[in-house]
């Protein structure tokens, strides 16, 4: 087993990239790589690229997370179904191992991705909230626009077998259950929000999601923006430009963070938050209620 460090890319298929970018470019992406077959989009971070769409017939290829160190890259290729390390055919390069999960997805564990410089975010100010001041004497003024993302945050989906699929990930790339929810009875687990072990270092409440007993399927995937006016900004753009809403804004239960979900063209659902709960690896994992589980503190809730 390995502990890998946070997720890198999510991996698509459509038959249109062109319209798959002017999608990516409104929900605050920027276009890091472009082929016949293939587009890469990045967010401001330095990671080359978060989301990839292969040109194809639309549907969820697969993910992929990163190594700490090429050792655990190494470390990872000696697991049951692994591929050998293999340098990395696309923009950005880099080492990958592969493996079919058992819901029939791609995972990719990769290293070495090339690293870009930083894009500009817009102008920040501090914040005057009820209790501390931290913008004294300056005026709050913001263009209209995408909300621009940062990075990629998390990925949910839904599996065969809840059990089979996190005894698998666990098992191979080190996630820590963070919260964990049932329907029905308590022994009834059917979800689980995994965060990666980093040990002291704080990382995003989850990282990972896969929930359900049923037809495998892709979620959603999220993309962290600086904060809620990124978030409001972006919905706000999003709406003029006639993207299809999915739900929110509201601030989850699980995780803290606040959210809007959005449909791409092909009905994918992508999520912008920001303001998440950061983990070191010694909080201790929590059961719940699915209702509990998608509930919000406030905005709607999410729908079964
Ligand atoms: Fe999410």
């Amino acid at each position: 087993m390995i502990k890998v460090k946070d997720i890198a890319h999510v991996r698509l298929r459509a038959p249109d990239l062109d319209k798959m970018e002017r999608f990516l470019l409104d929900f605050g992406l920027a276009r890091s790589a472009r082929s016949d077959d293939a587009l890469y989009m990045r967010g401001t971070d330095p990671e080359h690229h978060v989301h990839i769409t292969e040109r194809g017939e639309p549907g969820f290829v697969g993910m992929a997370f990163e190594a700490a160190s090429a050792d655990d890259l190494r470390a990872v290729a000696t697991i049951d179904g692994a591929s050998d390390p293999t340098p990395i055919d696309e923009p950005g390069g880099g080492t990958r191992v592969e493996f079919t999960d058992p819901n029939g997805f791609r995972v990719e564990i990769v290293h070495g991705i090339q690293r870009l410089d930083r894009l500009p975010l817009r102008p920040r100010t501090g914040v005057n909230d009820g209790s501390t001041h931290g913008r004294l004497g300056e005026l709050k003024r913001m263009e209209p626009g995408p909300g621009q993302v940062k990075r990629l945050g998390h990925l949910v989906l839904f599996v065969r077998d809840f059990r089979e699929s996190e005894a698998w990930y666990k098992s191979r790339f080190g996630f820590l259950t963070s919260d964990e929810a049932y329907l029905g009875k308590p022994e009834d687990v059917i979800m689980a929000f995994m965060r990666c072990d980093q040990g002291d270092a704080h990382v995003d409440h989850h990282t990972f999601v896969c929930a359900g007993t049923g037809e495998p399927g892709f979620n959603h995937a999220a993309f962290e923006v600086e904060d809620l006016d990124d978030i409001m900004l972006g919905h706000q753009y999003l709406t003029s430009r006639g993207h299809e809403h999915a739900q929110g804004v509201g601030r989850h239960l699980l995780g803290s963070q606040i959210f809007d979900y959005w449909k791409d063209p092909w009905g994918n659902m992508v999520e912008h938050w920001t303001d998440g709960d950061l983990l070191t690896a010694h909080t201790p994992p929590a059961t719940h209620t699915v209702e509990a589980a998608l509930g919000s503190q406030w905005g709607p809730a999410v729908s079964p």
